[in-house]
């Protein structure tokens, strides 16, 4: 099925995205780039990246970064297990790289947060070695192109999916390849309302053939989320507010949030002038939907405030930006202060 890839490289060449940041880049800005991109979307991801980029312009710079320094570019990316990880594989490849990264997929699967995916796109774009991206968007195309009907999830597809995507490979031009099947997915063999018109592989597409197209991937209903009760106070005193570090447990860890009440430990609440209620705000992660409330006070005086000051800070509206910190709580700062 050579055919296959020859009118996907042929039609990325001329149709598909030519000028995104991270192309013909270096395995390191290509790395960067496809850990921002594993789960958020080009559009969000363009700005965070060029600001990690000019902050960090190479690995060993972000190797001797702090994981605060880190942390912070992240805040609002979501999913910050990615920029740990990010900051620990900088460090491998320093000490045990010298600084470059290894051409061969078996390394690259080995570092923290690089998948098989991650580093066939590294494999791929980066060194132009045979390399095998399978993310939301080609998993779609292949399901399609081939007719698989069975649900995207289950691991008899995931297996049949690999495999097809290995078949389909092309003997060269492989980054023109990985990044066209990618741009295929996501500019025409779209989830909803597929331009099947434009498409250089409809001719052989198995579900365009059955009329299907719109009917997979299938997806198995999701579970209802778990929902979540949080209650914040956002306390200023003067120019500053209070941030706590969060736990090193469950969702948003080490990241700084607003404290809750059990920040009063024995301080009486009497201490704090109530100011209003900000709206409530509904944030989705992928297991748990959180309701936020958060409710705004005022201490004159912040060393009335009795306060565990090994997990939190006052800190300036300015100088809250250079801490890592969850998208409501950076949305709450940027809308309220
Ligand atoms: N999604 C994952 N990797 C991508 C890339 N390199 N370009 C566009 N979308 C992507």
């Amino acid at each position: 099925m050579r055919q296959f890839s020859r009118k996907i490289i042929d039609w990325q060449k001329h149709q598909g995205r030519n000028n995104l940041p991270w192309q013909r880049k270096s395995a390191y800005e290509v790395w960067i780039s496809e850990v921002m991109l594993q789960q958020t979307q080009v559009t969000t991801v363009i700005p965070y990246y060029e600001k990690f980029i000019k902050t960090f312009p190479e690995i060993k710079i972000l190797a001797q970064s702090s994981e605060e320094q880190v942390m912070s570019l992240w805040s609002g990316l979501g999913y910050y297990s990615r920029a740990r990880n990010i900051h620990r594989t900088a460090k491998i490849i320093l000490s045990k790289f010298k600084g470059e990264f290894p051409k061969d997929f078996k390394s690259l699967v080995e570092l923290p947060g690089i998948g098989s995916s991650t580093a066939g796109a590294i494999m791929s774009l980066a060194f132009e070695l045979p390399g095998v991206i399978l993310d939301g968007n080609v998993k779609r195309v292949i399901v399609r192109f081939k007719g698989i009907s069975n649900p995207i999830d289950s691991s008899k597809t995931q297996k049949e999916l690999k495999s097809f995507a290995e078949e389909l490979l092309p003997k060269n031009s492989f980054r023109e390849y990985s990044q066209g099947i990618m741009d295929l997915g996501s500019m025409l063999c779209r989830p909803k309302n597929p331009v099947c018109g434009n498409c250089p592989i409809s001719k052989n597409c198995k579900a365009l053939e059955l009329g299907i197209q719109e009917d997979i991937p299938f997806k198995k209903p999701p579970k209802a989320k778990k929902e979540r009760e949080i209650d914040w106070l956002l306390i200023s005193s003067k120019n500053k507010i209070l941030l706590k570090r969060n736990g090193s447990k469950g969702i948003w860890k080490n990241l700084w949030l607003f404290p809750d009440k059990d920040i009063l430990g024995k301080n009486n609440i009497s201490l704090l002038e109530k100011k209003e209620a900000l709206p409530k705000i509904i944030h989705n992660l992928s297991h748990q939907k959180l309701n936020i409330s958060t409710v705004k006070y005022k201490i004159e005086n912040k060393d009335r405030l009795k306060i565990d000051s090994s997990h939190s800070v006052w800190v300036s509206k300015e100088d809250s930006v250079k801490m890592g910190m969850p998208k409501p709580i950076k949305e709450i700062i940027a809308n309220y202060l």
